[in-house]
């Protein structure tokens, strides 16, 4: 699909008022997206576990106004409660949306929305959130076009939803997602996230992630600055082709079930974005000593235990922690034991591989 294939077409007849809700999952990068080039463009492929647990719910109540507005008119309620600081955030993706969403001025919306995860755990909810916001407008839009089809709408819904935030395009559909043109995969695109087209071993089926909150805290680096250091950067083309390269060697890992080569490539891949971010001008360090010593205790317990226990990181403190439903019990004894001490205040969160959104309502 080319990018003016999702301008809607006109001559439909949009609903006066009504209410749609989707729940939308968040994901966690294996090959990971660092880098963009404009219209948020991925500077390299990227692959992620979409998540079950950590989730945005949002319901878009609309009301067609009595002439089409000059600018976007919304309240928004996060958890029940007006939350004015996210205004921005949502205008900014109304504009980037509107050539393809015209509609938008045409209503007032209310959209409340609210995580299934503690509100500042260190968990973006940015790509959770925008899938939700995404899916929602689209249930809007089949509203008026109800011909429209499935795959089409996931396939817009991913598209837009990456406008808001790069990493929300592979929020829509579970459970492996690629995102990002890359040769190999000839369905793959810039323009949004598709499901992993070869074959998966049945290990990865069933993998968890229990995500280690080291840091409830604010980031330090926005994502948005962090993807603009790879402007100037001089470590990025040898990092952009990396990805690529892990992509690939991702593919017999995927077939064969090859767990010891997986833990590989998604630990060395935690780490160059972390790398990536200590080398650039200026230069952060997104880890706390806590990490450290989490990532520390997980290579002696793998190597003692002989389990593929592994970690990866996003842009930030936390550790999501994988493995396989074969090793859970081991693994997961082991997580209380040794490592819930490092989170701040002891929390965790059990997360596992889901398959996408869900419409809630509309
Ligand atoms: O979606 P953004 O712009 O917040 O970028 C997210 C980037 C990482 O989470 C660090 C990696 C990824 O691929 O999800």
């Amino acid at each position: 699909m080319t990018e003016s294939e999702f301008i809607l077409k006109d001559g439909f007849e949009y609903p006066n008022e009504g209410k749609v809700a989707w729940k939308a999952p968040s994901n966690i990068a294996l090959v990971k997206y660092w880098g963009k080039k404009p219209n948020q463009i991925p500077a390299n492929p990227s692959i992620s576990f979409t998540l079950n647990a950590c989730a945005t719910t949002t319901s878009l109540a609309f009301k067609k106004l009595d002439k089409k507005s000059d600018t976007f008119s919304f309240d928004l309620f996060f958890e029940g409660k007006p939350k004015e600081e996210f205004a921005p955030k949502i205008i900014t993706f109304f504009e980037r949306i509107e050539r393809y969403i015209p509609f938008l001025k045409e209503y007032h919306f209310i959209i409340e929305t609210s995580n299934s995860f503690p509100h500042s755990s260190g968990i973006a909810s940015s790509a959770s959130g925008m899938a939700a916001l995404a899916l929602c407008l689209l249930s809007i839009e089949k509203l008026a076009n109800p011909t429209l089809g499935e795959d089409y709408l996931k396939m817009k819904a991913s598209f837009l939803a990456r406008l808001g935030s790069g990493s929300a395009c592979r929020s829509i559909e579970g459970d492996l997602i690629q995102w990002g043109a890359y040769e190999p995969i000839s369905k793959s695109s810039d323009l949004y996230g598709i499901r992993y087209p070869f074959k998966v071993d049945s290990v990865f089926k069933n993998y968890h992630d229990t995500i280690l909150l080291v840091h409830k805290g604010q980031k330090t680096v926005s994502s948005t600055v962090g993807h603009d250091l790879m402007h100037e950067h001089p470590f990025a083309q040898q990092r952009f082709q990396q990805a690529d390269h892990n992509l690939n060697k991702l593919k017999e890992v995927f077939e064969k079930g090859n767990l010891n080569e997986f833990v590989n490539i998604v630990e060395s891949e935690a780490l160059t974005l972390h790398a990536m971010m200590m080398t650039s001008l200026p230069y952060f360090v997104l880890m706390k000593p806590n990490t450290l010593e989490i990532i520390n205790r997980i290579w002696a317990f793998r190597k003692k235990s002989k389990t593929h226990v592994c970690f990866t990181l996003d842009a930030g403190a936390n550790v999501h922690v994988l493995y396989p439903e074969s090793e859970k019990k081991e693994v997961f004894q082991f997580i209380q034991d040794e490592l819930v001490a490092f989170c701040e205040n002891g929390h965790y969160i059990c997360d596992r591989i889901g398959h996408g959104a869900k419409q809630l309502k509309g």
